[in-house]
């Protein structure tokens, strides 16, 4: 499939860095058990003055942290004032960092092989940077496509989602950097965040909900980060039912620490610290945004209330503990990195912004790979892809839409700047976009070289789009959605946070729509944070549509590489695209109910999230779960399914490439339970990355442990696996199964 010509080529699109190579080469560290851990900190603890304890625990404040939170040090005993950093997709807001593609391209990937390399990658420049702690990774399932910030977690499946969240944190703790498994529990739409009341039944939060945070717990994470919202009527952050001694987190054996979201902490020092809060954030921080309430008193007070009794010692003792434990575990106390960059000062004008570049070259390679084996084909007809550069000289090609451009990069954060491409969404999750190479530049570069005549039309007006659309060989239209996070901006184009609606923005479908009109070999490029609507995609003009994501910085290159073939396309669709949201049987609530003052948000849907929704209600989706095509062609054969003697069932079965070119597979599993179980029809239970060369084959196999074969038992406050046959739907989605067995 690789001309090698074009490999050469595509290899020298500039990918806009300026490389200084300076990452932390030393992340070589001693690991320790938690036993090893809990004893250092113990002994430490015994050091400690009343006031250096709560100092621990305790943000230094907002305004007068150098990272996005810090707690104050206890420099005799050297101990730093631990340095907390957003976040999910790379540090923010600083400088000489990469623009890392946030979760849910990781998730398109369908490759757990990238989701751990992200993470390495991710906790290299935390480390670089001297952050003790990355706030992340983001483990919200996306309830609705619309909430804000899906696009930083890994979609709606709890199993994807668990999965991720096991990779992303293994990988990020290996050089030694913390990570911070949020935001628990429920903390599923921007509207009325601060306090809306979610009630979700005990099986739905053990299936759905809370799954990704025992892989997260399962991967040894050192932190969970507590939500703004309130669950069954509790604020997370004093919930004693969900971070309390005999709560979900610490019966599922969570051993580090439970830090406050910004500001999350609603109630009293005492209420927080008892009900199993060890770290206040970020320690001075009055919401007022957003219509809604509240300024709370926090860990502020924690010192009368130790004195006078209402929170013991010994309270205080544990969460001290449990702060230092995750330090000693992961060998921060010897040779780590000190800060050395200040968050608030990104633009370059603070005192202690010395401004360390971290980026490597093979960090931007990993980015460009991530975002090329995030993109997800979803249509190719008589094909229109991949483009030849072979055969492109001569060629007429317009480019077409204001996404293709770049970013207005001085207008803070990254994307808030709604004038260009959209490589992430926007607010805290979103990450420092030092670098971005635009589509048109690696298009233009790569079209041009070939001795193609590029026309552009840089802006969505469908006049001029149709007008440089028309007569061409090939029109190529970039369109975009994003969304973000409520608070950091008024409004991104009309939007708070959760999108107000599905379709694209910028009145992007009336821009395809104008161009296909004109043009027989329209190929749609789509740039979004979730699922869009697509009326066109039917439409026989467009050839071709590569849903490319959210690719981060380097999406120009990763969309050449997509687009001609340098990379074979082997994302997934990490949630189904249907016609419209009632489809996916949740809404965004956005009326605040009364007589509270933030809604009661029942989890009624319980199991039933997008595909799963889709499955029991007969909805057809225009591109299903898991869906994306390949520029070859894939055969399953052969499936066997074995008992082990560790009541596992091992599912094997051959994948062949059965086209021209080379290409990579991602293979599903998706279990069908007994019908007494209660489960919906297919439920996602494996994944995998089979690379293959034409005509080659694979054995692939994938186990069941006894865990993903059970659904949670209320009675017994256990998984159980239900009595009855199993159905192991094998195949290319959630709907292109090509082996059924049974056992
Ligand atoms: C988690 O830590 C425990 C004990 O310190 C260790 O035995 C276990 O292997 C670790 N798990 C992973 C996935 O690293
Ligand atoms: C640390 O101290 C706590 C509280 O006294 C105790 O329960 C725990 O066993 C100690 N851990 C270790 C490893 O010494
Ligand atoms: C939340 O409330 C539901 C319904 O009352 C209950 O089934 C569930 O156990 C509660 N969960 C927690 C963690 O308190
Ligand atoms: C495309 O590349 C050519 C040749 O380098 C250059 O002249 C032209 O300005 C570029 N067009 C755009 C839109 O970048
Ligand atoms: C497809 O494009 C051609 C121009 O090449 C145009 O004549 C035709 O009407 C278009 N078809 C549709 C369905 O828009
Ligand atoms: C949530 O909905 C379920 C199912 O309709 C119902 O049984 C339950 O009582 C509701 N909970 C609340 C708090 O309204």
């Amino acid at each position: 499939m690789r001309p090698l010509g074009l490999i050469c080529f595509l290899a020298a699109i500039a990918t806009g860095v300026a490389q200084n190579d300076v990452s932390d080469a030393s992340a070589s560290f001693t690991l320790r058990s938690w036993n090893e851990a809990f004893a250092l900190a113990n002994a430490t603890v015994a050091q400690l003055k009343l006031d250096e304890k709560i100092g621990l625990v305790t943000g230094v404040g907002q305004f007068s942290s150098r990272c996005v939170g810090n707690v104050n040090p206890v420099a005799r005993l050297g101990i730093p004032g631990f340095c907390l950093n957003d976040g999910p997709a790379g540090v923010r807001p600083t400088k000489g960092v990469t623009g890392f593609p946030p979760g849910i391209a990781a998730a398109a990937t369908f490759s757990r092989r990238l989701m751990r390399a992200r993470g390495v990658a991710l906790g290299e420049e935390f480390r670089g940077k001297g952050i003790n702690m990355h706030l992340g990774p983001a483990l919200d399932l996306m309830r609705n496509p619309k909430a804000g910030r899906g696009w930083e977690s890994f979609g709606p499946d709890p199993y994807l989602t668990g999965e991720a969240a096991f990779e992303t944190i293994t990988g990020i703790q290996s050089v030694g950097v913390m990570a911070c498994a949020k935001h628990y529990i429920a903390n599923n739409q921007e509207h009325w965040r601060y306090g809306l009341i979610a009630e979700v039944d005990d099986r739905t939060m053990h299936e759905m909900y809370h799954y990704p945070f025992l892989r997260a717990i399962e991967a040894n994470v050192s932190s969970v980060m507590c939500a703004y919202n309130q669950f069954n009527g509790t604020s997370s952050c004093h919930n004693a039912a969900l971070i309390g001694p005999n709560g979900l987190l610490r019966k599922d054996g969570f051993q580090g620490y439970i830090v406050s979201d910004w500001g999350a902490t609603h109630d009293s020092a005492a209420d927080n610290a008892n009900a199993g809060l060890d770290m206040e954030m970020p320690g001075d921080y009055i919401l007022i945004g957003g219509g809604t309430f509240n300024s709370f008193l926090g860990l502020g007070s924690l010192r009368s209330d130790v004195n006078s009794g209402k929170v013991p010692s010994s309270r205080l003792d544990q969460m001290v503990t449990r702060v230092l434990a995750p330090w000693y575990r992961l060998g921060q106390d010897s040779g780590y990195p000190p800060v050395n960059f200040d968050a608030q000062h990104s633009d370059g004008s603070g005192p202690n912004n010395l401004d360390v570049s971290v980026r490597s070259v093979a960090h931007t390679a990993l980015a460009r790979e991530i975002a090329a084996n995030s993109a997800v084909l979803l249509k190719n007809e008589a094909d229109a892809l991949p483009l030849k550069s072979a055969g492109m000289s001569g060629k007429r090609v317009a480019i077409i839409g204001k996404d293709a451009l770049m970013l207005n990069l001085n207008c803070g954060d990254s994307n808030e700047c709604d004038d260009g491409t959209m490589t992430i969404g926007w607010g805290s999750g979103s990450n420092s976009l030092e670098f971005t190479v635009p589509p048109i530049t690696a298009l233009n570069e790569t079209l041009e070289a070939a001795g193609a005549v590029v026309t552009t039309s840089l802006s969505n007006d469908k006049t001029a789009g149709a007008k440089a659309a028309k007569g061409q060989d090939v029109a190529i239209v970039l369109v975009n959605a994003m969304s973000g996070e409520l608070g950091f901006y008024q409004s991104v184009n009309g939007n708070q946070g959760d999108r107000n609606d599905l379709e694209l923005w910028f009145a992007g479908s009336d821009l395809v729509k104008a161009v296909a009109a004109v043009c027989s070999n329209t190929i749609v490029v789509v740039h979004s944070i979730g699922p869009v609507n697509m009326p066109w995609s039917t439409n026989e003009n467009v050839t071709a549509i590569m849903f490319a994501g959210a690719p981060g910085e380097q999406t120009g290159p990763a969309l050449v590489d997509v687009l001609f073939g340098a990379v074979n396309p082997s994302g997934r669709l990490p949630y189904s695209i249907a016609d419209d949201e009632k489809s996916y049987g949740t809404t965004i609530v956005t009326d605040p109910g009364f007589p509270l003052g933030f809604p009661v948000i029942n989890y009624t849907e319980r199991l039933l999230l997008d595909h799963r929704y889709m499955d029991v209600h007969a909805i057809t989706p225009r591109f299903e779960y898991g869906f994306g095509l390949s520029y070859t062609t894939f055969e399953y054969t052969g499936l066997s399914i074995t008992s082990s003697a560790t009541n596992s069932q091992v599912v094997s079965f051959t994948v062949k490439n059965t086209g021209a070119v080379a290409g990579t597979e991602k293979p599903q599993l998706y279990l069908g339970y007994p019908p007494s179980a209660g489960e919906p029809p297919k439920v996602l239970r494996g994944f995998d990355e089979v690379q293959l060369a034409p005509g080659a084959s694979q054995r692939v196999v994938m186990t069941l442990e006894s865990r993903e074969m059970s659904v949670w038992d209320t009675p017994s406050q256990s998984f159980i696996r239900p009595p009855g046959a199993f159905t192991v739907f094998v195949g290319a989605s959630s709907r292109d199964i090509r082996l059924t067995g049974t056992f």
